[in-house]
């Protein structure tokens, strides 16, 4: 089978894709599939084979690590550009059997590129556009689980207008929410964007902050508990994982902790955590992904309260796949390696 793997892309998680592409690229069994290399850079343009191996094994470090100083491409409205695929491109695209969207973040994540494979007649590993555009949206998605009896942290929801933007009023939603608060851009992934406040400057600053990667942000309470993550595979009739637990050393598991720091968080898998609530984990993981129409994968990441309260923090579609990700490992744990999810996922794509 003639696999295409596309990566990279706009979004600001553009290097997080590139670590991603890289380990599943070395997970396919080359016995079985011949792969093919489909590398969106950051201005949107398609390279295809050689011109995608210079971007996974470019020895240009601004290229390949990750950069904590690289913002990607903010989409605002009125700024959008059109990321336009160029003959060459379409052509290749046409002879594969199935596609690999390796994208994070806007434009990969978001049903976006979903919707041109699915007019392409193309096959393609994860969720359709419905399941990918409100799992992307994290105010969308909050609604979505909560009308599914799903619990979600409390938040109001801003879009950038003069009018709402004047009408945040950081002393009604500290009374509301109580300190510390997240806030966050609606659409984003990798924490870009969301920060952790504590006062009133942090709260303005915060809210730029947001604005520069969306135009709707959330602001939201902070739930304290243990972050644990469950990986989720199937269509019609998906499995979860054994959970793991993400244990932050820094204030929050932000995109520093995550791939910059190496001291910045330690992935303990399995998390420790009884049977019972390891079986709620993952009933909560599977309807949750019922619930926002997911397909193939995606990653639940949740709370877990002192009370063993289960609050749904945010699913995600395409979940990273680098070497510090989860997805892959809580599925090696729980009895499917690597290569093996890889022919699964391929296998739900073409069902
Ligand atoms: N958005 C990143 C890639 C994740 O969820 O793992
Ligand atoms: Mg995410």
């Amino acid at each position: 089978k003639k696999i295409g793997l596309l990566f990279g892309g706009k979004s600001a998680e553009h290097e997080v894709s590139l670590q991603s592409a890289k380990n599943v690229m070395e997970a396919i069994d080359p016995s079985k599939y011949d792969v093919v290399l489909i590398g969106i850079d950051k201005s949107g343009k398609w390279h295809l084979n050689d011109a995608s191996h210079f971007l996974l094994n470019s020895e240009d470090p601004k290229l390949i690590a990750l950069n904590k100083t690289n913002k990607g491409i903010a989409v605002v409205p009125g700024e959008t550009e059109n990321q336009l695929v160029n003959t060459e491109g379409m052509e290749a695209l046409g002879q594969l059997d199935v596609i690999f969207p390796i994208l994070h973040g806007t434009l990969g994540e978001d049903g976006s590129v979903q919707g041109m494979l699915r007019m392409a007649n193309i096959p393609f590993v994860g969720s359709n556009v419905l399941g990918s555009a409100i799992s992307m949206d994290k105010d969308i998605a909050k609604r979505l689980l909560r009308d599914a009896g799903l619990k979600v942290a409390n938040s109001y929801t801003y879009t950038r207008t003069r009018a709402s933007k004047s009408s945040i009023s950081f002393d009604e939603i500290k009374q509301q929410l109580n300190l510390p608060l997240f806030i966050k851009p609606a659409n984003q992934g990798s924490s870009v964007g969301v920060s952790k406040v504590h006062t009133q400057e942090e709260f303005e600053k915060g809210i730029e902050s947001a604005f520069n990667y969306d135009h709707k942000i959330l602001i939201e309470e902070a739930i304290q508990g243990r972050e644990i993550e469950c990986s989720v595979l199937g269509n019609e009739n998906p499995i979860a994982s054994i959970p793991g637990e993400i244990v932050a050393t820094a204030d929050f598991y932000s995109y520093e902790a995550k791939y910059i720091d190496e001291n910045g968080a330690a992935l303990e898998i399995p998390a420790k955590l009884s049977e019972d609530v390891t079986k709620q984990i993952q009933e909560v993981a599977i309807k949750a992904f019922k619930a926002l129409n997911c397909e193939g994968m995606a990653r639940v990441d949740v709370f877990l309260t002192k009370n063993n309260e289960i609050i749904i923090n945010e699913i995600n579609t395409i979940p990273g796949f680098t070497k510090i990700s989860m997805y892959p490992k809580l599925w090696e744990l729980s009895g499917i390696p690597y290569s093996q999810l890889i022919d699964e996922l391929i296998n739900l794509a073409l069902e």
